[in-house]
């Protein structure tokens, strides 16, 4: 730590959310993973978190927010890992600590990135707490190592995914879009969801299908119709398969209004996207009236990755 870089008090980082604007699978890896070729794009649904300095070698956190309950408050949560990982690269474990405070408005088990949205935060933070001097290539590489979709949640934006999705390239993308998102009463399991994936399709190639052209032209232009026409989701099946009663939810926003609708990631949240802001705030109207799902929130794309706001 130079003269300059000094312990500040308390640091605070917000991290998007994000959806898959497409999500191509291949067959699955000797490492368990799946080769994908993916579109990412961060959405305006922040965790924040907080970051205080500790004593040397403590390193604890709590989670306050929507179903803070179902998050592990201990040493498994990937925060606390990245805060832990960040901290053996650069000295010691022993030589930092820190009591992280996160909370919670990204759907925990949501298909949006919630746990890595938190790790994420966590490095930017942490590096500033501990004035680490690193730059934003190398912690994108550290958070690879956390999760795949760590390095998204850094960058933000709108970006094409490669390999487990953390091989990244900046996607041009014009305009601002409006979504809406179902939170079903239910979890999904991504690591269950892939395996059903494997399941449905034995004869998955090694390589992922490409994303579709007219998505990257849509976006290009700021063309929201073009876009929705090719929003695709190569988990869908699998997890309709799991939880069959998607498919209602999904009925239900594209005859409300929306231009289309995809199950996030590996779900189980429902993403609409709708012409505009107005078609936006009409269908998450009615599909609160609907009763099909415990929450229904507004979100607009793209955002900026995890950022220090305090
Ligand atoms: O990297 P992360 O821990 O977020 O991934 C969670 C799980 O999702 C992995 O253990 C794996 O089962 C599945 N996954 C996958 N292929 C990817 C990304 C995730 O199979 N490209």
């Amino acid at each position: 730590m130079s003269a300059s870089q000094a312990m500040t008090d308390q640091v605070r980082v917000r991290a998007p959310g994000k959806v898959n604007l497409a999500l191509r699978v291949g067959a699955v890896r000797e490492d368990g993973y799946h080769p994908l070729a993916t579109v990412f794009q961060a959405l305006s649904i922040f965790d924040e978190l907080g970051a205080h300095p500790a004593a040397p070698g403590r390193y604890g956190i709590r989670i306050a927010g929507d179903q803070a309950h179902l998050v592990p408050a201990d040493d498994s949560n990937l925060a606390v890992r990245a805060a832990r990982l960040l901290a053996d690269r650069h000295g010691g474990e022993a030589r930092y600590g820190v009591d992280l405070q996160i909370r919670k408005t990204i759907p925990v088990t949501g298909g949006m990135a919630g746990g890595s949205a938190n790790a994420a935060a966590a490095l930017v933070a942490c590096a500033a707490l501990w004035g680490i001097d690193i730059n934003p290539d190398e912690m994108r590489e550290l958070g690879a190592e956390l999760g795949a979709d760590v390095p998204f949640c850094l960058l933000g934006s709108t970006a094409l995914g490669h390999g487990r999705g953390d091989d990244l390239v900046p996607v041009l993308s014009r305009g601002g879009y409006h979504w809406v998102l179902a939170l079903p009463d239910v979890e999904l399991s991504t690591p269950a969801v892939f395996r059903r994936f494997d399941e449905m399709n034995p004869d998955a190639d090694p390589t992922p299908p490409p994303v579709p052209p007219g998505l990257l032209e849509g976006l290009a232009s700021g063309d929201v119709r073009r876009v929705a026409e090719n929003l695709a989701n190569d988990l869908e099946p699998a997890a309709l398969s799991l939880r069959p009663h998607l498919a209602e939810l999904l009925d239900a926003g594209r005859d409300a209004g929306a231009l289309a609708g995809i199950v996030s990631g590996s779900g189980p949240t429902c993403a609409f996207l709708t012409a505009n802001e107005d078609a936006a705030v009409r269908l998450s109207g009615v599909l609160s009236g609907l009763g099909l799902c415990r929450q229904v929130r507004r979100a607009c794309g793209p955002v900026p990755g995890a950022r220090q706001v305090a």
